[in-house]
């Protein structure tokens, strides 16, 4: 069930203690991760009868005051639980523990963003990515990617990969179904789709376009594939809206690729598509809207996700409303074909087609 963001009908009591949760949260935050990374919740989910702080401080040889605060957090924070002085794993703690959604969101949100976000509010005010200098001097993220420090790089990519890696195996059918024979990945990353695409259908060849330095990783790992003779990289830096997509392919892919960029720059991608497209091609967009949601959990997500391209990536994008990319596609020389929900799991594909 999605949100209702269209009224407030929360009793006072309840709306006092959420204005807690966001007052503390960061501090809540990193409470969860220590549990979770010191091992405290995996010692708590092992013990089947419960595991007193003692035990589990002598176990991880770590201090009893350090043990007793955390837990005593856990307890606010809902992912532990307790009776006669042994503590349980609740369902929260689950997931926290578990769940690799919520790992990677998890490890996203404190490697890429922790130390970043504290300038967020000079970053809404400046439309500049102001995070971004905890790791480097580069106008956005995808400029860095390449050199971010090994573990921003390890979560940003997990990150992206989690999402994506559910949607491609879905996707495959729909893109093949009218036997392309080449595809264009727009912002194809390190390869994982094209070279997806080049098992999935051998006749078809994929021409990768994105910056120089994740070419240089798509390049690796296309060798280690074996489909090099398949595959061309395209490097070019894509807001260069005077420089034109190479012509004529079959199918145009862009995947979690339109929302690292403004509203006016798409049109400006969607326009150099729709000039490269053929009569009959198509452009598939997959995208994660956040009002195409079945879950609160999703939409809270990119919400929290936009903030990031605001403060971290380049400060001018979003995970948009579905009615913003329908809005940018009509003014592009485009219409949507088709429209496929529930992909992976939480995107959206779209299949436009050239306005006759
Ligand atoms: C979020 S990743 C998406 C990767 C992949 N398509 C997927 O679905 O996992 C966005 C990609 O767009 C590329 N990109 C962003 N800005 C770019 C630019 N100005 N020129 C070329 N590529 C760019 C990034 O380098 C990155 O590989």
């Amino acid at each position: 069930m999605a949100l209702n963001h269209g009224s407030d009908n929360k009793r006072a009591v309840q709306a006092k203690f959420d204005a807690q949760k966001i007052a503390f949260g960061p501090i809540m935050f990193q409470a969860a991760l220590a549990l979770r990374n010191l091992g405290i919740l995996q010692l708590v989910k092992d013990a089947e009868n419960g595991i007193t702080m003692e035990e589990i401080s002598r176990k991880l040889e770590l201090p009893l005051y350090g043990v007793k605060v955390l837990l005593e957090a856990g307890l606010s924070l809902e992912v532990v639980w307790v009776e006669n002085s042994r503590f349980r794993l609740t369902k929260t703690g689950w997931f926290i523990l578990c769940d690799e959604l919520t790992r990677v969101n998890m490890d996203f949100t404190n490697d890429v963003n922790y130390l970043g976000m504290f300038s967020l509010t000079e970053s809404i005010r400046s439309g500049k990515p102001t995070g971004l200098k905890v790791f480097g001097d580069w106008p956005t993220v995808y400029e860095g990617l390449s050199q971010l420090p090994a573990k921003a790089q390890k979560s940003w990519f997990g990150f992206d990969h989690f999402y994506s890696d559910y949607a491609f195996p879905e996707v495959l059918p729909v893109v093949f179904r009218n036997s392309p024979k080449h595809i264009l990945d727009v912002g194809g990353n390190t390869g994982k789709f094209a070279i997806q695409c080049a098992a999935y259908n051998r006749e078809a060849r994929i021409t990768i376009l994105d910056l120089p330095g994740q070419l240089a990783k798509a390049a690796q790992n296309i060798t280690a594939a074996g489909v090099e003779d398949r595959i061309d990289l395209y490097p070019i830096n894509l807001l260069d809206h005077t420089h034109p997509f190479p012509k004529n392919p079959d199918i145009i892919w862009m995947s979690q690729f339109l929302d690292c960029f403004s509203q006016e720059d798409i049109s400006g991608l969607l326009k150099r598509s729709a000039d490269a497209m053929h009569d009959n091609s198509a452009l598939y967009i997959l995208e994660t809207y956040w009002d195409q949601q079945k879950y609160e959990a999703s939409t809270y997500s990119l919400h929290a996700t936009s903030l990031y391209f605001t403060n971290i990536a380049n400060g001018c994008s979003q995970m948009y409303h579905s009615d913003d990319m329908r809005k940018l596609i009509e003014k592009s020389g485009l219409v949507l074909a088709e429209e496929i929900r529930n992909v992976g799991v939480s995107h959206t594909l779209f299949i436009c087609r050239k306005k006759k």
